[in-house]
Protein backbone atom coordinates (compact mmCIF):
# COMPACT_ATOMS: atom_id res chain seq x y z
CA UNK A 1 0.00 0.00 0.00
CA UNK A 2 1.70 3.28 -0.48
CA UNK A 3 2.28 5.69 2.19
CA UNK A 4 -0.47 7.98 3.03
CA UNK A 5 0.08 11.84 1.99
CA UNK A 6 0.80 14.29 4.92
CA UNK A 7 -2.15 15.74 4.97
CA UNK A 8 -3.97 12.85 4.86
CA UNK A 9 -5.59 11.32 8.35
CA UNK A 10 -3.97 7.88 8.51
CA UNK A 11 -5.98 4.99 10.74
CA UNK A 12 -2.92 2.79 12.93
CA UNK A 13 -3.83 -0.41 15.13
CA UNK A 14 -5.53 0.21 18.23
CA UNK A 15 -8.26 2.54 16.81
CA UNK A 16 -5.76 5.13 16.39
CA UNK A 17 -5.26 8.08 14.13
CA UNK A 18 -2.29 9.86 12.99
CA UNK A 19 -3.41 13.73 11.33
CA UNK A 20 -2.89 17.20 11.01
CA UNK A 21 -2.67 18.84 14.01
CA UNK A 22 -5.17 21.64 14.66
CA UNK A 23 -6.57 24.50 17.04
CA UNK A 24 -8.50 22.19 18.68
CA UNK A 25 -5.20 20.24 19.95
CA UNK A 26 -3.19 23.35 21.02
CA UNK A 27 -3.99 22.62 24.64
CA UNK A 28 -3.54 18.54 24.83
CA UNK A 29 -0.69 19.43 22.60
CA UNK A 30 1.18 21.92 25.06
CA UNK A 31 0.32 19.39 28.39
CA UNK A 32 1.71 16.62 26.99
CA UNK A 33 4.98 18.26 25.58
CA UNK A 34 4.70 20.03 29.18
CA UNK A 35 4.52 16.32 31.19
CA UNK A 36 7.06 15.04 28.96
CA UNK A 37 9.61 17.62 28.60
CA UNK A 38 9.38 21.61 29.98
CA UNK A 39 6.58 24.33 30.24
CA UNK A 40 8.86 25.76 27.69
CA UNK A 41 7.85 23.43 25.30
CA UNK A 42 4.39 24.76 25.21
CA UNK A 43 5.38 28.08 24.50
CA UNK A 44 7.70 26.96 21.46
CA UNK A 45 4.97 24.67 20.05
CA UNK A 46 2.26 27.53 20.21
CA UNK A 47 4.39 29.70 18.79
CA UNK A 48 5.61 27.65 16.04
CA UNK A 49 1.98 26.43 15.04
CA UNK A 50 0.24 29.82 15.10
CA UNK A 51 2.70 31.46 12.67
CA UNK A 52 1.38 30.87 9.42
CA UNK A 53 4.80 30.74 8.44
CA UNK A 54 5.05 27.64 9.92
CA UNK A 55 1.21 27.10 11.03
CA UNK A 56 -0.21 23.81 11.68
CA UNK A 57 -0.16 22.05 9.12
CA UNK A 58 3.94 21.66 10.53
CA UNK A 59 2.64 18.83 13.30
CA UNK A 60 0.70 16.48 13.92
CA UNK A 61 -0.94 14.12 16.66
CA UNK A 62 -1.72 10.94 17.21
CA UNK A 63 -5.35 10.62 18.90
CA UNK A 64 -7.29 8.34 20.56
CA UNK A 65 -10.57 8.93 19.88
CA UNK A 66 -10.58 13.13 21.01
CA UNK A 67 -7.37 12.53 23.20
CA UNK A 68 -3.81 13.69 22.19
CA UNK A 69 -1.25 10.84 22.87
CA UNK A 70 1.45 11.71 20.61
CA UNK A 71 2.53 14.60 18.83
CA UNK A 72 5.58 15.76 16.54
CA UNK A 73 6.45 18.85 14.33
CA UNK A 74 8.57 19.58 11.59
CA UNK A 75 10.42 22.66 10.91
CA UNK A 76 11.77 24.12 7.33
CA UNK A 77 15.57 24.74 7.78
CA UNK A 78 18.25 25.86 5.31
CA UNK A 79 21.49 24.47 5.46
CA UNK A 80 24.74 26.32 3.52
CA UNK A 81 27.81 24.51 2.20
CA UNK A 82 30.50 26.77 1.27
CA UNK A 83 31.49 26.27 -2.49
CA UNK A 84 35.48 27.30 -2.83
CA UNK A 85 36.42 30.31 -4.12
CA UNK A 86 32.50 31.36 -4.81
CA UNK A 87 30.95 33.88 -2.45
CA UNK A 88 27.52 31.80 -2.64
CA UNK A 89 26.99 28.65 -0.86
CA UNK A 90 24.96 25.99 -2.46
CA UNK A 91 21.62 25.93 -0.45
CA UNK A 92 20.13 22.88 0.59
CA UNK A 93 16.92 22.72 2.28
CA UNK A 94 15.99 20.61 5.63
CA UNK A 95 13.73 19.14 7.71
CA UNK A 96 14.39 19.32 11.75
CA UNK A 97 11.71 17.27 13.96
CA UNK A 98 11.25 19.14 17.31
CA UNK A 99 8.44 18.82 20.30
CA UNK A 100 8.35 15.14 20.07
CA UNK A 101 6.47 13.13 22.93
CA UNK A 102 4.22 9.98 23.38
CA UNK A 103 1.74 9.72 26.38
CA UNK A 104 3.32 6.83 28.68
CA UNK A 105 -0.13 4.84 28.50
CA UNK A 106 0.31 4.90 24.84
CA UNK A 107 4.42 4.69 24.88
CA UNK A 108 6.26 1.40 23.11
CA UNK A 109 3.03 1.08 20.17
CA UNK A 110 5.84 2.63 17.62
CA UNK A 111 3.66 6.10 17.93
CA UNK A 112 7.07 8.20 17.40
CA UNK A 113 8.02 5.72 14.62
CA UNK A 114 4.41 6.41 12.76
CA UNK A 115 4.68 10.46 13.91
CA UNK A 116 8.57 10.34 12.33
CA UNK A 117 7.46 8.66 9.27
CA UNK A 118 4.32 12.01 8.45
CA UNK A 119 7.83 13.64 9.15
CA UNK A 120 9.80 12.14 6.50
CA UNK A 121 6.58 12.21 4.26
CA UNK A 122 6.22 16.07 4.66
CA UNK A 123 9.48 16.89 4.40
CA UNK A 124 10.20 15.02 1.24
CA UNK A 125 6.73 17.29 -0.11
CA UNK A 126 8.94 20.06 0.75
CA UNK A 127 11.61 19.53 -0.97
CA UNK A 128 13.89 19.11 1.49
CA UNK A 129 17.01 17.31 1.11
CA UNK A 130 17.94 16.12 3.96
CA UNK A 131 16.79 16.66 7.76
CA UNK A 132 19.00 17.27 10.75
CA UNK A 133 17.56 17.12 14.56
CA UNK A 134 18.89 17.03 18.29
CA UNK A 135 17.54 14.96 20.59
CA UNK A 136 17.66 11.88 22.87
CA UNK A 137 20.96 9.17 22.74
CA UNK A 138 20.42 6.65 19.96
CA UNK A 139 16.89 7.01 19.64
CA UNK A 140 16.81 8.79 16.22
CA UNK A 141 19.27 6.17 14.57
CA UNK A 142 16.14 3.88 14.72
CA UNK A 143 14.32 6.35 11.71
CA UNK A 144 17.67 6.25 9.67
CA UNK A 145 19.32 9.12 11.40
CA UNK A 146 23.46 9.02 12.13
CA UNK A 147 25.21 11.13 14.10
CA UNK A 148 27.29 13.37 11.62
CA UNK A 149 27.85 17.00 12.94
CA UNK A 150 29.54 18.65 15.60
CA UNK A 151 27.39 20.70 18.45
CA UNK A 152 29.51 23.30 19.71
CA UNK A 153 32.23 22.47 22.25
CA UNK A 154 30.36 23.84 26.02
CA UNK A 155 33.40 25.26 27.69
CA UNK A 156 33.11 26.09 31.41
CA UNK A 157 33.74 29.88 32.52
CA UNK A 158 37.20 29.53 33.92
CA UNK A 159 38.19 33.09 34.49
CA UNK A 160 35.30 35.42 34.24
CA UNK A 161 35.68 38.79 32.73
CA UNK A 162 36.09 41.90 35.85
CA UNK A 163 32.69 43.65 36.53
CA UNK A 164 34.86 46.69 34.30
CA UNK A 165 34.23 44.56 31.04
CA UNK A 166 30.91 46.00 30.99
CA UNK A 167 31.69 49.56 31.27
CA UNK A 168 30.68 51.57 28.34
CA UNK A 169 28.49 49.02 27.06
CA UNK A 170 24.38 48.45 27.12
CA UNK A 171 23.13 45.08 27.36
CA UNK A 172 19.62 44.11 27.05
CA UNK A 173 17.42 41.23 25.38
CA UNK A 174 16.74 41.74 21.89
CA UNK A 175 13.84 43.27 20.53
CA UNK A 176 12.43 43.02 16.77
CA UNK A 177 13.87 46.20 15.87
CA UNK A 178 17.70 44.68 16.05
CA UNK A 179 16.82 41.83 14.25
CA UNK A 180 18.53 42.84 11.11
CA UNK A 181 21.76 43.76 13.18
CA UNK A 182 22.11 40.53 15.29
CA UNK A 183 21.47 38.47 11.92
CA UNK A 184 23.96 40.36 10.06
CA UNK A 185 26.27 39.39 13.27
CA UNK A 186 25.42 36.01 13.27
CA UNK A 187 25.85 35.42 9.84
CA UNK A 188 29.74 37.02 9.93
CA UNK A 189 30.42 34.54 12.35
CA UNK A 190 28.86 31.97 10.37
CA UNK A 191 31.00 32.59 7.16
CA UNK A 192 34.03 30.94 8.67
CA UNK A 193 32.38 27.63 9.11
CA UNK A 194 32.12 25.14 5.70
CA UNK A 195 28.68 24.41 6.96
CA UNK A 196 25.63 26.82 8.28
CA UNK A 197 22.58 27.01 9.94
CA UNK A 198 20.99 30.43 10.28
CA UNK A 199 17.71 30.26 12.05
CA UNK A 200 14.75 30.49 10.02
CA UNK A 201 13.28 34.07 9.28
CA UNK A 202 9.72 33.40 11.58
CA UNK A 203 11.94 31.28 14.24
CA UNK A 204 13.88 34.78 14.94
CA UNK A 205 10.72 36.29 16.05
CA UNK A 206 10.24 32.58 18.04
CA UNK A 207 13.51 33.24 19.76
CA UNK A 208 12.39 36.94 20.98
CA UNK A 209 9.42 35.46 22.06
CA UNK A 210 9.79 32.67 24.15
CA UNK A 211 10.63 32.31 27.54
CA UNK A 212 13.16 29.59 27.05
CA UNK A 213 16.10 31.50 26.44
CA UNK A 214 16.77 34.95 26.44
CA UNK A 215 18.72 36.59 22.93
CA UNK A 216 20.58 39.64 24.31
CA UNK A 217 22.29 42.29 21.96
CA UNK A 218 25.49 44.45 23.40
CA UNK A 219 25.13 48.09 22.64
CA UNK A 220 27.61 50.43 22.46
CA UNK A 221 26.69 53.80 22.70
CA UNK A 222 28.51 56.61 20.63
CA UNK A 223 28.59 59.94 21.27
CA UNK A 224 26.51 62.28 19.07
CA UNK A 225 25.56 59.24 16.86
CA UNK A 226 22.88 55.71 17.69
CA UNK A 227 24.02 53.16 19.75
CA UNK A 228 25.62 49.95 17.85
CA UNK A 229 24.98 46.60 18.29
CA UNK A 230 28.21 45.08 18.88
CA UNK A 231 27.30 41.68 19.82
CA UNK A 232 24.68 38.94 20.67
CA UNK A 233 24.56 35.70 22.62
CA UNK A 234 21.91 33.61 23.90
CA UNK A 235 20.71 32.29 27.41
CA UNK A 236 19.14 29.90 28.79
CA UNK A 237 16.15 30.58 31.28
CA UNK A 238 16.88 31.72 35.13
CA UNK A 239 16.29 28.11 36.25
CA UNK A 240 18.37 25.87 33.88
CA UNK A 241 21.75 25.75 34.13
CA UNK A 242 23.71 28.74 32.45
CA UNK A 243 24.02 28.28 29.12
CA UNK A 244 25.64 31.30 26.68
CA UNK A 245 24.84 30.51 23.05
CA UNK A 246 25.22 31.85 19.62
CA UNK A 247 27.66 34.48 20.96
CA UNK A 248 29.12 37.02 18.37
CA UNK A 249 30.33 40.25 17.88
CA UNK A 250 32.28 42.73 16.38
CA UNK A 251 35.02 42.88 18.37
CA UNK A 252 36.75 41.60 21.71
CA UNK A 253 35.59 44.00 24.40
CA UNK A 254 31.84 43.44 22.69
CA UNK A 255 32.17 39.99 23.12
CA UNK A 256 33.68 40.28 27.27
CA UNK A 257 31.03 42.76 27.73
CA UNK A 258 28.27 39.73 26.27
CA UNK A 259 30.50 37.33 28.70
CA UNK A 260 30.33 39.21 31.65
CA UNK A 261 26.61 39.88 31.48
CA UNK A 262 25.84 36.58 31.06
CA UNK A 263 28.18 35.66 33.89
CA UNK A 264 26.41 38.33 36.17
CA UNK A 265 22.91 36.74 35.17
CA UNK A 266 24.14 32.96 36.13
CA UNK A 267 25.29 34.28 39.41
CA UNK A 268 22.21 36.18 40.45
CA UNK A 269 20.55 32.67 41.37
CA UNK A 270 20.14 30.93 44.15
CA UNK A 271 23.20 28.43 44.54
CA UNK A 272 23.97 29.30 41.33
CA UNK A 273 26.41 27.11 38.66
CA UNK A 274 29.29 28.25 36.52
CA UNK A 275 28.12 29.64 33.50
CA UNK A 276 29.37 27.21 30.12
CA UNK A 277 29.75 28.97 26.89
CA UNK A 278 29.49 27.53 23.42
CA UNK A 279 33.06 27.79 21.24
CA UNK A 280 33.13 29.51 17.96
CA UNK A 281 36.83 28.96 16.88
CA UNK A 282 38.35 30.88 14.38
CA UNK A 283 35.72 34.08 15.07
CA UNK A 284 36.65 36.89 17.48
CA UNK A 285 34.53 35.61 20.07
CA UNK A 286 36.48 32.38 19.68
CA UNK A 287 39.32 33.99 20.84
CA UNK A 288 37.52 35.57 24.20
CA UNK A 289 36.58 31.97 25.05
CA UNK A 290 39.62 30.80 24.60
CA UNK A 291 41.25 33.68 27.01
CA UNK A 292 37.99 32.89 29.65
CA UNK A 293 37.36 29.58 29.67
CA UNK A 294 38.67 26.11 30.73
CA UNK A 295 38.40 23.32 28.18
CA UNK A 296 35.13 21.32 27.10
CA UNK A 297 34.11 17.83 28.38
CA UNK A 298 35.47 15.14 26.00
CA UNK A 299 31.85 13.64 25.70
CA UNK A 300 30.73 13.42 22.18
CA UNK A 301 28.02 15.32 21.01
CA UNK A 302 26.46 15.57 17.59
CA UNK A 303 23.50 16.53 15.61
CA UNK A 304 21.84 13.85 13.81
CA UNK A 305 21.73 13.85 10.04
CA UNK A 306 19.49 11.60 7.67
CA UNK A 307 19.76 11.30 4.01
CA UNK A 308 17.07 10.26 2.25
CA UNK A 309 18.15 10.28 -1.06
CA UNK A 310 22.48 10.53 -1.13
CA UNK A 311 22.20 10.34 -5.46
CA UNK A 312 20.25 13.56 -5.15
CA UNK A 313 22.14 15.48 -2.64
CA UNK A 314 25.02 14.13 -4.29
CA UNK A 315 23.97 15.72 -7.44
CA UNK A 316 23.14 19.22 -5.33
CA UNK A 317 26.82 19.20 -4.07
CA UNK A 318 28.33 19.12 -6.82
CA UNK A 319 29.11 22.36 -7.21
CA UNK A 320 30.81 22.01 -3.91
CA UNK A 321 32.85 19.01 -5.49
CA UNK A 322 33.63 20.73 -8.48
CA UNK A 323 35.19 23.68 -6.98
CA UNK A 324 37.17 21.21 -4.72
CA UNK A 325 38.46 19.23 -7.51
CA UNK A 326 39.45 22.23 -9.49
CA UNK A 327 41.14 23.51 -6.00
CA UNK A 328 43.33 20.13 -5.79
CA UNK A 329 46.32 19.24 -7.69
CA UNK A 330 44.69 15.94 -8.21
CA UNK A 331 44.43 14.12 -11.56
CA UNK A 332 41.01 12.23 -11.92
CA UNK A 333 39.88 9.82 -13.42
CA UNK A 334 37.42 9.30 -15.81
CA UNK A 335 34.52 9.27 -13.31
CA UNK A 336 34.24 9.36 -9.74
CA UNK A 337 32.69 5.84 -8.14
CA UNK A 338 30.96 5.70 -4.24
CA UNK A 339 29.53 2.71 -3.29
CA UNK A 340 27.48 2.80 -0.48
CA UNK A 341 27.77 -1.31 -0.79
CA UNK A 342 23.81 -1.64 -1.34
CA UNK A 343 24.18 0.54 -3.87
CA UNK A 344 26.32 2.79 -5.49
CA UNK A 345 26.66 6.14 -7.77
CA UNK A 346 28.69 6.98 -10.38
CA UNK A 347 29.55 10.72 -11.92
CA UNK A 348 31.61 11.20 -14.79
CA UNK A 349 34.44 13.33 -14.25
CA UNK A 350 34.18 15.29 -18.73
CA UNK A 351 36.97 17.66 -19.32
CA UNK A 352 37.78 17.93 -15.60
CA UNK A 353 33.95 18.62 -14.75
CA UNK A 354 32.07 16.69 -12.85
CA UNK A 355 28.69 15.51 -14.45
CA UNK A 356 25.02 14.13 -13.02
CA UNK A 357 25.52 10.80 -10.50
CA UNK A 358 24.00 8.10 -11.70
CA UNK A 359 22.73 5.28 -10.07
CA UNK A 360 23.51 1.68 -9.78
CA UNK A 361 23.18 -1.57 -7.64
CA UNK A 362 25.00 -3.61 -5.02
CA UNK A 363 28.41 -3.09 -5.24
CA UNK A 364 30.57 -4.79 -3.18
CA UNK A 365 33.93 -4.22 -4.13
CA UNK A 366 34.39 -0.70 -4.90
CA UNK A 367 38.45 -0.50 -4.98
CA UNK A 368 38.12 -2.83 -8.11
CA UNK A 369 36.18 -0.17 -9.79
CA UNK A 370 38.47 2.23 -9.16
CA UNK A 371 35.89 3.54 -6.45
CA UNK A 372 35.67 4.49 -2.87
CA UNK A 373 33.44 2.86 -0.09
CA UNK A 374 31.28 4.07 2.54
CA UNK A 375 28.66 2.35 4.82
CA UNK A 376 25.20 4.31 4.41
CA UNK A 377 24.56 5.70 7.89
CA UNK A 378 28.38 7.20 7.51
CA UNK A 379 27.61 9.26 4.09
CA UNK A 380 25.80 12.23 6.41
CA UNK A 381 29.23 12.12 8.30
CA UNK A 382 31.22 12.35 5.15
CA UNK A 383 29.25 14.91 3.54
CA UNK A 384 28.79 17.15 6.11
CA UNK A 385 31.27 16.15 9.43
CA UNK A 386 33.98 17.10 10.86
CA UNK A 387 36.29 13.85 9.59
CA UNK A 388 36.46 13.92 6.21
CA UNK A 389 37.44 10.77 4.24
CA UNK A 390 40.27 10.23 5.66
CA UNK A 391 39.36 10.45 8.97
CA UNK A 392 36.16 8.55 8.81
CA UNK A 393 38.34 5.54 7.01
CA UNK A 394 40.49 5.68 10.38
CA UNK A 395 37.39 4.95 12.37
CA UNK A 396 35.08 2.94 10.29
CA UNK A 397 36.32 -0.49 8.67
CA UNK A 398 33.27 0.43 6.05
CA UNK A 399 34.43 3.84 4.91
CA UNK A 400 37.50 3.79 2.67
CA UNK A 401 38.53 5.58 -0.31
CA UNK A 402 39.44 3.17 -2.60
CA UNK A 403 42.42 3.45 -5.18
CA UNK A 404 42.40 7.00 -5.44
CA UNK A 405 43.28 8.11 -2.09
CA UNK A 406 43.98 11.87 -2.94
CA UNK A 407 41.10 12.36 -4.78
CA UNK A 408 39.07 10.97 -2.45
CA UNK A 409 40.12 13.29 0.34
CA UNK A 410 39.83 16.44 -1.69
CA UNK A 411 36.55 15.98 -2.67
CA UNK A 412 35.44 14.90 0.80
CA UNK A 413 37.41 16.88 3.79
CA UNK A 414 36.81 17.91 6.99
CA UNK A 415 33.90 20.17 7.22
CA UNK A 416 33.79 22.88 9.88
CA UNK A 417 29.75 23.90 11.01
CA UNK A 418 28.04 25.91 13.14
CA UNK A 419 24.43 25.15 13.39
CA UNK A 420 21.76 27.70 14.88
CA UNK A 421 18.55 25.56 15.90
CA UNK A 422 15.59 26.42 18.38
CA UNK A 423 16.43 24.63 20.94
CA UNK A 424 20.25 25.02 22.39
CA UNK A 425 21.55 21.20 22.34
C1 LIG B 1 11.03 8.82 23.54
C2 LIG B 1 9.54 8.79 23.21
C3 LIG B 1 9.23 10.00 22.35
C4 LIG B 1 9.23 7.47 22.47
O1 LIG B 1 7.87 7.48 22.06
P1 LIG B 1 7.11 6.09 21.69
O2 LIG B 1 5.84 6.45 21.02
O3 LIG B 1 7.05 5.21 22.86
O4 LIG B 1 8.13 5.50 20.62
P2 LIG B 1 7.86 4.26 19.65
O5 LIG B 1 6.97 3.28 20.32
O6 LIG B 1 7.46 4.79 18.32
O7 LIG B 1 9.32 3.70 19.56
C5 LIG B 1 9.88 3.24 18.36
C6 LIG B 1 10.97 2.28 18.73
O8 LIG B 1 11.90 2.92 19.62
C7 LIG B 1 12.08 2.16 20.80
N1 LIG B 1 12.30 3.14 21.86
C8 LIG B 1 11.38 3.83 22.56
N2 LIG B 1 12.00 4.70 23.40
C9 LIG B 1 13.31 4.55 23.20
C10 LIG B 1 14.48 5.17 23.76
N3 LIG B 1 14.40 6.14 24.66
N4 LIG B 1 15.69 4.76 23.32
C11 LIG B 1 15.78 3.79 22.39
N5 LIG B 1 14.73 3.17 21.83
C12 LIG B 1 13.51 3.55 22.24
C13 LIG B 1 10.83 1.38 20.94
O9 LIG B 1 11.05 0.23 21.70
C14 LIG B 1 10.48 1.07 19.49
O10 LIG B 1 11.28 0.01 19.04
P3 LIG B 1 10.69 -1.07 17.98
O11 LIG B 1 10.23 -0.27 16.79
O12 LIG B 1 11.86 -1.92 17.69
O13 LIG B 1 9.56 -1.73 18.67
C15 LIG B 1 8.65 8.81 24.49
O14 LIG B 1 9.15 7.85 25.38
C16 LIG B 1 8.64 10.16 25.21
O15 LIG B 1 7.72 10.95 24.99
N6 LIG B 1 9.64 10.42 26.07
C17 LIG B 1 9.70 11.65 26.83
C18 LIG B 1 9.94 12.87 25.95
C19 LIG B 1 11.14 12.74 25.05
O16 LIG B 1 12.20 12.25 25.43
N7 LIG B 1 10.98 13.22 23.80
C20 LIG B 1 12.03 13.15 22.80
C21 LIG B 1 12.79 14.40 22.79
S1 LIG B 1 14.01 14.37 21.50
Amino acid sequence: MPAPAPTEPHRLPGGLTLRQAGPADLDQIGALLTARGEQADAEDHRLVVEDPAAGWESCAVVVDGDRVVSTATLLDEELELAVPGRQEPVRLPAGQVELVATDPAFEGRGLVRELMGWAHRRSAARGHLLQVMIGIPYFYRLFGYSYAIDIPAHRPLSRPPVPDALEGHVVRPATTADLSEVERLQGLAQRVSDLRMPHSPPRWQWLLDRHGSTTWVVERPAAGAPAQVVATGRTTAPEDEPVLAELAATDRAAALAMVAHAHQCAAAVDDPSPLVVWDRPGTVTGDVVDAVCGPAPTQAEQYYVRIPDGVRLLDELRPVLQARLAASSVEAPDEVVLSTFRSHVRMPVVGGRLGPPRAGGTMQSPGVHGGAGVAPDQLGPLLLGPHGMVGLSRRHPDVYPGPHADLMAALFPPVSADLLTYYLP
